[in-house]
Protein backbone atom coordinates (compact mmCIF):
# COMPACT_ATOMS: atom_id res chain seq x y z
CA UNK A 1 0.00 0.00 0.00
CA UNK A 2 2.81 2.40 -0.76
CA UNK A 3 1.41 4.60 -3.26
CA UNK A 4 -2.13 5.07 -0.80
CA UNK A 5 -3.14 8.42 -0.37
CA UNK A 6 -4.32 10.26 2.26
CA UNK A 7 -7.71 10.67 1.06
CA UNK A 8 -7.97 7.50 -1.16
CA UNK A 9 -11.07 6.20 0.52
CA UNK A 10 -13.02 9.47 -0.04
CA UNK A 11 -14.62 9.08 -3.97
CA UNK A 12 -15.53 12.60 -5.93
CA UNK A 13 -18.69 10.26 -6.66
CA UNK A 14 -21.77 9.43 -4.51
CA UNK A 15 -23.65 6.37 -5.29
CA UNK A 16 -26.53 8.52 -6.99
CA UNK A 17 -23.72 9.91 -9.74
CA UNK A 18 -22.12 6.43 -9.99
CA UNK A 19 -25.90 5.14 -11.22
CA UNK A 20 -26.22 8.55 -13.78
CA UNK A 21 -22.53 8.07 -14.91
CA UNK A 22 -23.63 4.36 -16.01
CA UNK A 23 -27.08 5.58 -17.23
CA UNK A 24 -24.82 7.70 -19.66
CA UNK A 25 -22.81 5.05 -20.88
CA UNK A 26 -25.45 2.45 -21.03
CA UNK A 27 -27.03 4.95 -23.25
CA UNK A 28 -24.50 6.40 -24.99
CA UNK A 29 -21.49 4.17 -24.72
CA UNK A 30 -20.77 1.82 -26.98
CA UNK A 31 -18.03 -0.31 -25.34
CA UNK A 32 -15.23 -2.32 -27.28
CA UNK A 33 -16.15 -6.19 -27.40
CA UNK A 34 -18.58 -5.95 -25.15
CA UNK A 35 -22.21 -7.56 -25.01
CA UNK A 36 -24.40 -4.78 -24.30
CA UNK A 37 -27.22 -6.73 -23.44
CA UNK A 38 -25.56 -8.15 -20.38
CA UNK A 39 -25.39 -4.95 -18.92
CA UNK A 40 -28.79 -5.67 -18.36
CA UNK A 41 -27.41 -8.35 -15.60
CA UNK A 42 -24.42 -6.33 -14.30
CA UNK A 43 -23.07 -2.59 -14.01
CA UNK A 44 -19.40 -2.54 -15.64
CA UNK A 45 -17.22 -0.33 -12.78
CA UNK A 46 -16.59 3.48 -13.25
CA UNK A 47 -12.87 3.63 -12.40
CA UNK A 48 -12.18 6.59 -11.35
CA UNK A 49 -8.28 7.29 -9.64
CA UNK A 50 -4.95 5.17 -10.29
CA UNK A 51 -1.92 5.30 -7.84
CA UNK A 52 1.03 3.02 -8.21
CA UNK A 53 -0.74 -0.59 -9.13
CA UNK A 54 -3.69 0.25 -7.41
CA UNK A 55 -7.08 1.49 -9.44
CA UNK A 56 -10.51 2.33 -6.85
CA UNK A 57 -14.03 2.75 -8.59
CA UNK A 58 -16.58 5.09 -8.00
CA UNK A 59 -17.20 3.00 -4.31
CA UNK A 60 -14.34 3.51 -3.19
CA UNK A 61 -13.12 0.05 -4.16
CA UNK A 62 -9.40 -0.61 -4.56
CA UNK A 63 -8.38 -3.50 -6.93
CA UNK A 64 -4.49 -4.22 -7.90
CA UNK A 65 -4.40 -3.83 -11.82
CA UNK A 66 -2.33 -6.76 -12.32
CA UNK A 67 -3.14 -6.38 -16.06
CA UNK A 68 -1.87 -2.66 -16.32
CA UNK A 69 -5.42 -1.16 -17.83
CA UNK A 70 -4.28 -3.02 -21.31
CA UNK A 71 -0.81 -4.39 -21.07
CA UNK A 72 0.46 -0.83 -21.15
CA UNK A 73 0.57 1.52 -17.70
CA UNK A 74 4.19 0.05 -17.12
CA UNK A 75 5.05 2.53 -14.60
CA UNK A 76 2.07 2.43 -12.63
CA UNK A 77 -0.83 5.19 -12.08
CA UNK A 78 -0.24 8.70 -10.66
CA UNK A 79 2.90 9.52 -12.27
CA UNK A 80 3.38 13.57 -11.32
CA UNK A 81 6.62 14.01 -13.33
CA UNK A 82 4.39 12.66 -16.53
CA UNK A 83 1.42 14.64 -15.42
CA UNK A 84 3.77 18.01 -15.13
CA UNK A 85 5.97 17.75 -18.61
CA UNK A 86 1.92 16.91 -20.31
CA UNK A 87 1.02 20.38 -18.32
CA UNK A 88 4.09 21.95 -19.71
CA UNK A 89 4.33 21.22 -23.59
CA UNK A 90 0.27 21.83 -23.56
CA UNK A 91 1.16 25.81 -22.57
CA UNK A 92 4.44 26.14 -24.58
CA UNK A 93 3.15 24.46 -28.03
CA UNK A 94 -0.37 22.24 -27.73
CA UNK A 95 0.05 21.01 -31.50
CA UNK A 96 2.34 21.55 -35.09
CA UNK A 97 2.53 18.83 -37.32
CA UNK A 98 5.69 17.12 -38.76
CA UNK A 99 5.67 18.66 -41.84
CA UNK A 100 8.43 20.83 -39.53
CA UNK A 101 9.98 19.70 -36.21
CA UNK A 102 8.54 19.93 -32.46
CA UNK A 103 11.47 19.08 -29.77
CA UNK A 104 9.60 16.64 -27.81
CA UNK A 105 9.39 14.50 -31.31
CA UNK A 106 13.07 15.11 -32.00
CA UNK A 107 14.37 14.50 -28.57
CA UNK A 108 12.06 10.91 -27.97
CA UNK A 109 13.37 9.59 -31.89
CA UNK A 110 17.19 10.36 -30.61
CA UNK A 111 16.58 8.33 -27.39
CA UNK A 112 14.89 5.85 -28.66
CA UNK A 113 17.48 5.27 -31.33
CA UNK A 114 19.38 5.13 -28.04
CA UNK A 115 18.21 2.70 -26.98
CA UNK A 116 16.43 -0.10 -29.34
CA UNK A 117 18.66 -3.01 -29.85
CA UNK A 118 20.32 -3.38 -33.03
CA UNK A 119 20.47 -0.52 -35.97
CA UNK A 120 17.13 1.14 -35.61
CA UNK A 121 18.10 4.51 -36.28
CA UNK A 122 14.92 6.00 -38.15
CA UNK A 123 11.24 6.54 -36.09
CA UNK A 124 8.15 7.36 -37.92
CA UNK A 125 5.42 8.14 -35.31
CA UNK A 126 1.51 6.67 -35.29
CA UNK A 127 -1.31 7.04 -32.13
CA UNK A 128 -1.37 3.21 -31.25
CA UNK A 129 0.39 -0.04 -32.06
CA UNK A 130 -2.41 -0.69 -34.74
CA UNK A 131 -1.16 2.11 -36.91
CA UNK A 132 2.80 1.54 -35.68
CA UNK A 133 2.19 -1.73 -37.56
CA UNK A 134 0.33 -0.44 -40.92
CA UNK A 135 3.12 1.56 -40.89
CA UNK A 136 5.45 -1.05 -41.02
CA UNK A 137 3.55 -3.18 -43.31
CA UNK A 138 3.16 -0.12 -45.92
CA UNK A 139 6.91 0.57 -44.88
CA UNK A 140 7.65 -2.97 -46.22
CA UNK A 141 5.71 -3.15 -49.38
CA UNK A 142 7.24 -0.12 -50.53
CA UNK A 143 10.73 -0.87 -49.66
CA UNK A 144 10.20 -4.20 -51.31
CA UNK A 145 9.34 -2.34 -54.83
CA UNK A 146 12.11 0.08 -54.40
CA UNK A 147 14.92 -2.62 -53.38
CA UNK A 148 13.60 -5.07 -56.07
CA UNK A 149 12.04 -3.15 -58.94
CA UNK A 150 12.10 -6.48 -60.72
CA UNK A 151 10.41 -8.26 -58.30
CA UNK A 152 6.88 -8.52 -56.67
CA UNK A 153 7.51 -8.75 -52.77
CA UNK A 154 4.24 -7.72 -51.21
CA UNK A 155 3.11 -10.84 -48.94
CA UNK A 156 3.66 -10.84 -45.16
CA UNK A 157 3.47 -13.52 -42.77
CA UNK A 158 2.40 -13.88 -39.49
CA UNK A 159 1.40 -16.45 -37.07
CA UNK A 160 -2.23 -17.84 -36.05
CA UNK A 161 -3.06 -16.74 -32.50
CA UNK A 162 -1.04 -13.67 -33.02
CA UNK A 163 -2.35 -10.03 -32.10
CA UNK A 164 -1.73 -6.63 -34.19
CA UNK A 165 -4.57 -4.51 -34.00
CA UNK A 166 -7.93 -3.35 -35.34
CA UNK A 167 -7.15 -1.33 -38.47
CA UNK A 168 -7.60 -3.62 -41.64
CA UNK A 169 -3.78 -4.06 -42.34
CA UNK A 170 -2.92 -4.89 -38.76
CA UNK A 171 -6.32 -6.91 -38.09
CA UNK A 172 -5.43 -9.10 -41.19
CA UNK A 173 -2.22 -9.53 -40.02
CA UNK A 174 -3.35 -11.02 -36.79
CA UNK A 175 -3.93 -14.54 -36.45
CA UNK A 176 -6.94 -14.75 -34.41
CA UNK A 177 -9.94 -15.83 -36.29
CA UNK A 178 -12.29 -14.82 -34.15
CA UNK A 179 -11.11 -10.94 -34.54
CA UNK A 180 -11.41 -10.96 -38.18
CA UNK A 181 -14.44 -13.09 -39.88
CA UNK A 182 -17.10 -10.32 -39.42
CA UNK A 183 -15.30 -8.03 -41.20
CA UNK A 184 -14.09 -10.27 -44.29
CA UNK A 185 -12.47 -9.86 -47.21
CA UNK A 186 -9.43 -8.89 -45.39
CA UNK A 187 -6.38 -7.04 -47.21
CA UNK A 188 -4.29 -9.31 -49.46
CA UNK A 189 -1.51 -10.84 -49.34
CA UNK A 190 -1.18 -11.81 -45.35
CA UNK A 191 -0.15 -15.40 -44.69
CA UNK A 192 -0.30 -17.34 -41.10
CA UNK A 193 2.07 -20.33 -39.43
CA UNK A 194 1.13 -21.69 -36.45
CA UNK A 195 2.53 -20.01 -33.23
CA UNK A 196 5.10 -21.63 -30.77
CA UNK A 197 2.35 -23.14 -27.95
CA UNK A 198 4.51 -25.85 -26.84
CA UNK A 199 1.82 -26.15 -24.07
CA UNK A 200 -0.66 -26.97 -27.27
CA UNK A 201 1.73 -27.62 -29.79
CA UNK A 202 -0.56 -27.26 -32.99
CA UNK A 203 1.68 -30.13 -34.35
CA UNK A 204 1.77 -32.22 -32.07
CA UNK A 205 5.54 -32.44 -31.06
CA UNK A 206 7.58 -31.72 -27.98
CA UNK A 207 10.39 -29.47 -28.20
CA UNK A 208 13.31 -29.69 -27.90
CA UNK A 209 13.07 -32.77 -30.02
CA UNK A 210 10.41 -30.84 -32.05
CA UNK A 211 13.16 -29.06 -34.13
CA UNK A 212 11.06 -26.21 -33.62
CA UNK A 213 9.28 -27.45 -36.69
CA UNK A 214 6.97 -24.39 -36.21
CA UNK A 215 9.51 -21.62 -36.86
CA UNK A 216 10.54 -24.08 -40.26
CA UNK A 217 6.92 -23.27 -41.25
CA UNK A 218 8.00 -19.71 -42.10
CA UNK A 219 10.99 -21.14 -44.76
CA UNK A 220 8.01 -23.48 -45.70
CA UNK A 221 5.70 -20.84 -46.16
CA UNK A 222 8.29 -18.10 -48.14
CA UNK A 223 9.69 -21.24 -50.53
CA UNK A 224 6.49 -22.39 -51.05
CA UNK A 225 5.42 -18.87 -52.37
CA UNK A 226 8.49 -18.12 -54.02
CA UNK A 227 11.00 -15.64 -52.32
CA UNK A 228 10.47 -12.83 -54.42
CA UNK A 229 7.00 -12.44 -53.35
CA UNK A 230 7.66 -12.33 -49.93
CA UNK A 231 8.35 -8.54 -48.49
CA UNK A 232 8.07 -9.07 -44.34
CA UNK A 233 7.05 -11.46 -41.45
CA UNK A 234 5.87 -10.09 -38.61
CA UNK A 235 5.57 -11.46 -34.74
CA UNK A 236 5.38 -10.50 -31.32
CA UNK A 237 8.57 -11.91 -29.31
CA UNK A 238 6.42 -13.31 -26.77
CA UNK A 239 2.80 -13.73 -28.27
CA UNK A 240 0.08 -11.73 -25.95
CA UNK A 241 -3.39 -11.55 -26.22
CA UNK A 242 -3.00 -14.61 -27.93
CA UNK A 243 -2.19 -16.47 -25.00
CA UNK A 244 1.04 -15.18 -23.72
CA UNK A 245 3.34 -17.48 -25.41
CA UNK A 246 7.00 -17.14 -24.67
CA UNK A 247 9.37 -18.72 -27.93
CA UNK A 248 11.64 -21.65 -27.13
CA UNK A 249 14.99 -19.89 -27.12
CA UNK A 250 15.89 -20.84 -30.73
CA UNK A 251 12.95 -19.53 -32.12
CA UNK A 252 13.40 -15.74 -33.00
CA UNK A 253 17.83 -16.34 -34.03
CA UNK A 254 16.50 -19.02 -36.18
CA UNK A 255 13.45 -16.81 -37.61
CA UNK A 256 16.17 -14.12 -37.86
CA UNK A 257 18.14 -16.32 -40.17
CA UNK A 258 15.62 -17.49 -42.29
CA UNK A 259 14.38 -13.68 -43.32
CA UNK A 260 18.32 -13.12 -44.05
CA UNK A 261 18.33 -16.32 -45.89
CA UNK A 262 15.61 -15.03 -48.50
CA UNK A 263 15.62 -11.00 -48.22
CA UNK A 264 12.85 -11.27 -46.09
CA UNK A 265 12.41 -8.09 -43.66
CA UNK A 266 11.62 -9.14 -40.02
CA UNK A 267 9.34 -6.84 -38.03
CA UNK A 268 9.02 -7.42 -34.30
CA UNK A 269 5.67 -6.04 -32.85
CA UNK A 270 6.67 -5.08 -29.19
CA UNK A 271 3.92 -2.98 -28.58
CA UNK A 272 3.67 -5.07 -25.24
CA UNK A 273 6.84 -6.25 -24.47
CA UNK A 274 8.87 -2.98 -25.28
CA UNK A 275 10.32 -0.75 -22.79
CA UNK A 276 11.23 -3.36 -20.09
CA UNK A 277 8.02 -5.76 -19.61
CA UNK A 278 10.14 -8.78 -20.31
CA UNK A 279 12.63 -7.47 -18.02
CA UNK A 280 14.64 -6.05 -20.95
CA UNK A 281 14.42 -2.63 -22.71
CA UNK A 282 12.74 -5.11 -25.53
CA UNK A 283 12.36 -8.23 -26.12
CA UNK A 284 14.28 -9.17 -28.64
CA UNK A 285 16.95 -8.69 -26.58
CA UNK A 286 16.81 -11.92 -24.84
CA UNK A 287 18.23 -13.32 -27.76
CA UNK A 288 20.25 -11.10 -29.44
CA UNK A 289 18.38 -10.10 -32.23
CA UNK A 290 18.23 -7.77 -34.56
CA UNK A 291 14.86 -6.48 -36.54
CA UNK A 292 14.94 -5.06 -39.69
CA UNK A 293 11.91 -2.97 -37.73
CA UNK A 294 10.37 -2.76 -34.68
CA UNK A 295 6.74 -0.98 -34.09
CA UNK A 296 5.84 0.06 -30.28
CA UNK A 297 3.01 1.70 -28.45
CA UNK A 298 1.65 0.78 -25.45
CA UNK A 299 4.63 1.47 -22.92
CA UNK A 300 5.82 4.04 -25.01
CA UNK A 301 3.74 6.52 -22.73
CA UNK A 302 2.70 3.60 -20.59
CA UNK A 303 -1.12 4.53 -21.70
CA UNK A 304 -0.80 8.22 -19.91
CA UNK A 305 -1.33 9.25 -23.85
CA UNK A 306 -1.64 8.22 -27.21
CA UNK A 307 1.82 6.70 -28.74
CA UNK A 308 3.20 4.89 -31.29
CA UNK A 309 6.02 4.40 -33.24
CA UNK A 310 7.83 2.71 -36.03
CA UNK A 311 11.62 1.88 -35.82
CA UNK A 312 14.01 0.75 -39.23
CA UNK A 313 17.26 0.72 -39.65
CA UNK A 314 19.41 2.94 -42.11
CA UNK A 315 19.37 0.02 -44.82
CA UNK A 316 15.77 0.26 -45.00
CA UNK A 317 15.49 4.25 -44.65
CA UNK A 318 18.13 4.61 -47.10
CA UNK A 319 15.73 3.00 -49.86
CA UNK A 320 13.24 6.22 -49.50
CA UNK A 321 15.89 8.69 -50.27
CA UNK A 322 15.86 9.85 -53.73
CA UNK A 323 15.35 13.48 -55.41
CA UNK A 324 12.31 14.81 -55.24
CA UNK A 325 9.77 13.86 -58.16
CA UNK A 326 10.73 10.35 -57.96
CA UNK A 327 8.47 9.16 -55.63
CA UNK A 328 10.52 7.61 -52.97
CA UNK A 329 9.23 9.00 -50.04
CA UNK A 330 7.33 7.33 -47.49
CA UNK A 331 3.35 9.30 -49.07
CA UNK A 332 1.83 8.95 -45.13
CA UNK A 333 1.01 11.40 -43.09
CA UNK A 334 -1.14 11.38 -39.56
CA UNK A 335 -2.16 14.35 -38.18
CA UNK A 336 -1.14 13.42 -34.32
CA UNK A 337 1.72 11.29 -34.95
CA UNK A 338 4.34 12.53 -32.89
CA UNK A 339 1.58 15.11 -31.78
CA UNK A 340 4.54 17.30 -29.08
CA UNK A 341 2.22 16.75 -26.13
CA UNK A 342 2.29 12.95 -26.57
CA UNK A 343 5.90 12.56 -27.45
CA UNK A 344 6.66 15.08 -24.48
CA UNK A 345 4.83 12.10 -22.03
CA UNK A 346 7.10 9.58 -24.10
CA UNK A 347 10.29 11.50 -22.63
CA UNK A 348 9.03 11.82 -19.21
CA UNK A 349 7.88 8.09 -19.23
CA UNK A 350 11.54 6.86 -20.29
CA UNK A 351 13.24 8.87 -17.91
CA UNK A 352 11.48 6.68 -15.25
CA UNK A 353 11.94 3.99 -17.00
CA UNK A 354 15.36 3.89 -17.36
CA UNK A 355 16.09 5.64 -13.96
CA UNK A 356 14.22 3.42 -12.05
CA UNK A 357 16.05 0.19 -14.79
CA UNK A 358 11.95 -0.75 -14.08
CA UNK A 359 12.69 -3.77 -16.52
CA UNK A 360 15.08 -5.22 -14.04
CA UNK A 361 12.26 -5.69 -11.56
CA UNK A 362 10.52 -7.41 -14.04
CA UNK A 363 13.17 -9.43 -14.27
CA UNK A 364 13.04 -10.41 -10.73
CA UNK A 365 9.57 -10.39 -9.72
CA UNK A 366 8.18 -11.68 -12.79
CA UNK A 367 9.48 -14.95 -12.07
CA UNK A 368 9.07 -14.82 -8.41
CA UNK A 369 4.94 -14.47 -9.10
CA UNK A 370 5.56 -17.22 -11.41
CA UNK A 371 6.61 -19.53 -8.79
CA UNK A 372 4.36 -18.56 -6.41
CA UNK A 373 1.05 -19.44 -9.06
CA UNK A 374 3.05 -22.51 -9.91
CA UNK A 375 2.85 -23.70 -6.08
CA UNK A 376 -0.77 -22.90 -6.09
CA UNK A 377 -2.34 -26.36 -5.49
CA UNK A 378 -5.03 -26.65 -7.93
CA UNK A 379 -5.97 -29.02 -10.36
CA UNK A 380 -7.13 -26.43 -12.74
CA UNK A 381 -3.88 -24.84 -13.51
CA UNK A 382 -2.46 -26.28 -16.19
CA UNK A 383 -0.23 -24.37 -17.27
CA UNK A 384 2.09 -21.23 -16.07
CA UNK A 385 4.19 -19.88 -18.67
CA UNK A 386 5.88 -16.29 -19.15
CA UNK A 387 9.04 -13.72 -19.55
CA UNK A 388 9.55 -11.18 -16.84
CA UNK A 389 6.09 -9.69 -15.96
CA UNK A 390 3.99 -10.94 -18.42
CA UNK A 391 2.54 -14.34 -17.48
CA UNK A 392 -0.45 -16.61 -18.37
CA UNK A 393 -1.75 -18.79 -16.31
CA UNK A 394 -3.96 -21.73 -18.34
CA UNK A 395 -7.05 -23.45 -16.30
CA UNK A 396 -7.65 -26.71 -17.59
CA UNK A 397 -10.57 -28.85 -16.92
CA UNK A 398 -10.70 -32.71 -15.83
CA UNK A 399 -9.79 -33.55 -19.73
CA UNK A 400 -6.72 -31.48 -20.17
CA UNK A 401 -8.68 -29.14 -22.17
CA UNK A 402 -9.18 -25.70 -21.52
CA UNK A 403 -11.69 -24.92 -18.46
CA UNK A 404 -15.22 -24.89 -19.77
CA UNK A 405 -17.03 -21.40 -20.11
CA UNK A 406 -18.90 -21.75 -16.67
CA UNK A 407 -15.94 -21.78 -14.95
CA UNK A 408 -13.63 -19.66 -16.42
CA UNK A 409 -16.31 -16.46 -16.65
CA UNK A 410 -16.96 -17.78 -12.27
CA UNK A 411 -13.17 -17.76 -12.03
CA UNK A 412 -13.15 -14.38 -14.07
CA UNK A 413 -15.52 -12.74 -10.96
CA UNK A 414 -14.33 -14.44 -8.27
CA UNK A 415 -10.33 -12.74 -8.68
CA UNK A 416 -12.00 -9.93 -9.24
CA UNK A 417 -13.83 -9.70 -5.56
CA UNK A 418 -10.75 -10.78 -4.03
CA UNK A 419 -9.52 -7.26 -5.22
CA UNK A 420 -7.17 -8.54 -8.15
CA UNK A 421 -8.38 -7.61 -11.88
CA UNK A 422 -6.67 -9.62 -14.94
CA UNK A 423 -6.88 -10.00 -18.47
CA UNK A 424 -7.78 -13.18 -20.11
CA UNK A 425 -7.64 -14.31 -23.68
CA UNK A 426 -10.56 -13.83 -26.14
CA UNK A 427 -11.37 -14.61 -29.95
CA UNK A 428 -8.18 -15.67 -30.20
CA UNK A 429 -8.77 -19.55 -30.58
CA UNK A 430 -11.82 -21.56 -31.06
CA UNK A 431 -13.97 -22.60 -28.45
CA UNK A 432 -13.87 -22.02 -24.66
CA UNK A 433 -10.49 -19.63 -23.83
CA UNK A 434 -9.30 -20.10 -19.94
CA UNK A 435 -5.95 -18.47 -20.38
CA UNK A 436 -6.14 -15.75 -18.04
CA UNK A 437 -2.93 -13.03 -18.20
CA UNK A 438 -0.85 -10.51 -15.97
CA UNK A 439 1.06 -7.99 -16.96
CA UNK A 440 0.95 -5.52 -13.63
CA UNK A 441 3.10 -2.28 -13.93
CA UNK A 442 6.49 -2.94 -13.55
CA UNK A 443 6.92 -1.23 -10.23
CA UNK A 444 5.30 -4.40 -8.90
CA UNK A 445 6.75 -5.25 -5.41
CA UNK A 446 6.73 -8.97 -3.72
CA UNK A 447 3.92 -8.41 -1.63
CA UNK A 448 1.87 -7.32 -4.43
CA UNK A 449 2.79 -10.34 -6.51
CA UNK A 450 1.85 -12.32 -3.32
CA UNK A 451 -1.33 -10.70 -2.95
CA UNK A 452 -2.27 -11.61 -7.08
CA UNK A 453 -0.78 -15.47 -5.95
CA UNK A 454 -3.01 -15.32 -2.84
CA UNK A 455 -6.35 -14.04 -4.95
CA UNK A 456 -5.61 -16.73 -7.38
CA UNK A 457 -5.64 -19.34 -4.89
CA UNK A 458 -8.56 -18.17 -3.05
CA UNK A 459 -10.55 -17.57 -6.52
CA UNK A 460 -9.99 -20.97 -7.58
CA UNK A 461 -10.81 -22.83 -4.01
CA UNK A 462 -14.16 -21.80 -4.82
CA UNK A 463 -14.75 -22.28 -8.81
C1 LIG B 1 1.11 -6.99 -29.80
C2 LIG B 1 0.15 -5.89 -30.13
N1 LIG B 1 0.30 -5.23 -31.27
C3 LIG B 1 -0.54 -4.23 -31.62
C4 LIG B 1 -1.58 -3.86 -30.81
C5 LIG B 1 -2.50 -2.77 -31.22
O1 LIG B 1 -2.27 -1.65 -30.45
P1 LIG B 1 -3.42 -0.53 -30.28
O2 LIG B 1 -4.52 -1.14 -29.50
O3 LIG B 1 -2.69 0.59 -29.60
O4 LIG B 1 -3.84 -0.16 -31.66
C6 LIG B 1 -1.76 -4.52 -29.60
C7 LIG B 1 -2.87 -4.16 -28.69
O5 LIG B 1 -3.18 -4.79 -27.74
C8 LIG B 1 -0.90 -5.58 -29.25
O6 LIG B 1 -1.06 -6.28 -28.13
Amino acid sequence: MAYLRKDWQMTDTTTSQTDAIRAQARDHLWHPLLQHQTLEERDLMVIERGQGCIITDSDGREYLDAYAGLWNVNVGYGREEIARAVYEQMQKLPFYPLSQINKPAAKLAAKLAEILPGDLQHIFYSNSGSEANETAFKIARQYARQKYPDENRYKIIARYQGYHGFTYGAMSATGQVGRRTKFEPLVPGFLHVDPPYCYRCPVNLTHPSCGIACVEQFETVIRREGPETVAAVVVEPVIGGGGVIPPPEEYMPRLRQICDQYGVLMIVDEVITGFGRTGKIFACEHWGVKPDMITMAKGATSGYLPLGACAVTPEIFDTFLGDPGQGRELAQVSTYGGHPVCCAAGLANLDIVLRERLWENAAQVGPYLQEKLRQIDSPLIGDVRGKGLMIAVELVGEDGAMLDGERTGRFGALIREEGVLVGKMAYAVAGSESVFCLSPPLILTQAEADRIAAAFQAALAKV
